[in-house]
């Protein structure tokens, strides 16, 4: 007997499972496997963040928590986002929730109905399509030009009263491209005027380089009349595993979000909140280090795509990707990412899961060693060779 519901149509079987499995038998074979495909932070978790969650279990901070968040992480929300001059009122605007992609899914559970329209700007981190197939709404792609900067007419041609809603991720997962404040604004009008809600998932708005200043779309939309802002620790602080993240949103969206939230996961871990009020207020030396890091990173592998391999690839202003274009290879990502991975050990996202446009493109995350940048573009640049 086959147990599967019809409910699982909704989540395809993962792009890149059958490129893990290869990379793990490799790997038990001693083969050596360069590893950028993975959307996590190589680092470990700030020391202050461990002790704090630690002192937080032995104080008996362990039973259930609000559903909308312990009152010191809410505090602790509100107090970031005023230093960087956005206010929201941490007791009415947010909801914390077992990590940002729980705040998607549950944004979207209470405000979207089955059969609307969600669009989605790409390229885009596969996730969210399949989150707004659970809800019930039917995701529509709209493409940006190469970095995810936004193409205005292809947006504007996707308008129709069916939409209900729009998903943007600034920085963005896979380019690491940014949305102008102009471009924010674009969108809040076009919100406006065809009465739709925008998701902005800001996960990486502190993995910014160069000096460059994140636009939040809560600095376009302060009274958040359309806008639901989702972020968390989990790419900043280091904390993937900890599951924390939240949503911020008006106070009437947030009720319902802590009543979903009630009815499924109660709340966020109760004492890793209290880490999080640590990653906000502690010491924030080592959050430097690692951007720091990632930025010497972003330049070294964009340099080596650019002079060794000599493909096109962006300088990206965020997140710790780059999607350089493999068009001339003339080979579907898929068949190119596990030629790579069968021939020099290196794992790579084929560009096929953030869309269909992006069949030419691999996604590198350079959450990965140095020596492993270079060591891992080497390898390929000769391989590479061998195709032209
Ligand atoms: C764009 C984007 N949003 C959200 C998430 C998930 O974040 P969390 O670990 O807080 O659920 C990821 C993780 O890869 C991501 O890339």
């Amino acid at each position: 007997m086959d147990w599967t519901s019809h409910h699982m149509e909704v989540i395809p079987a993962s792009g890149t499972l059958k490129m893990l499995e290869i990379a793990t038998k490799m790997e038990k074979e001693g083969k050596k496997i360069y590893h950028f495909e993975v959307g996590q932070p190589d680092f470990s978790t700030p020391q202050n963040i461990i002790d704090t969650a630690i002192k937080a279990l032995n104080e008996g901070k362990t039973r259930y928590a609000s559903s909308r968040g312990v009152p010191e992480l809410l505090d602790a929300i509100e107090y970031m986002y005023a230093q960087r001059g956005i206010k929201i009122d941490g007791n009415k605007n947010v909801i914390v929730t077992p990590g940002a992609k729980m705040a998607l899914f549950n944004g979207f559970l209470s405000t979207i109905d089955a059969g609307d329209d969600v669009l989605l700007l790409n390229p885009a981190w596969p996730t969210y399509k399949t989150l707004i197939r659970h809800s019930g709404a039917l995701p529509v792609d709209v493409t940006t030009n190469p970095g995810y900067e936004l193409n205005e007419e292809a947006l504007k041609d996707r308008m129709g009263k069916e939409v209900a809603g729009i998903v943007i991720n600034s920085p963005n997962n896979p380019t690491g491209g940014v949305l102008t404040k102009d471009h924010l604004k674009f969108i809040y009008d076009l919100a406006c005027d065809h009465n739709f809600l925008i998701f902005s998932d800001e996960i990486y708005e502190s993995l910014v380089y160069d000096g460059f200043k994140q636009t939040s779309m809560l600095e376009v939309d302060p009274d958040l009349k359309r806008s639901i802002c989702v972020s968390g620790f989990s790419k900043s602080y280091a904390m993937t595993g900890w599951r924390l993240g939240y949503a911020i949103a008006a106070p009437s969206t947030i009720k319902n979000m802590v009543r979903v939230q009630q009815n499924t996961t109660s709340c966020a871990t109760t004492f890793v909140q209290y880490a999080g009020v640590e990653a906000i207020r502690g010491d924030q030396s080592s959050i430097d280090k690692m951007r720091n890091a990632y930025q010497d990173r972003r330049d070294l592998i964009q340099k080596l795509f650019c002079e060794i391999i000599r493909v096109e690839c962006l300088n990206p202003m965020g997140a710790f990707y780059v999607f350089p274009d493999f068009s001339e290879y003339e080979l579907s990502s898929a068949t190119l990412a596990e030629l790579l991975l069968k021939k020099t050990g290196v794992v790579t996202a084929p560009g096929h899961i953030f869309g269909e446009a992006y069949d030419n493109h691999l996604r590198f995350s350079y959450a990965a060693s140095t020596q492993d940048i270079m060591d891992g573009i080497e390898v390929m640049a000769k391989f590479l060779q061998t195709l032209k």
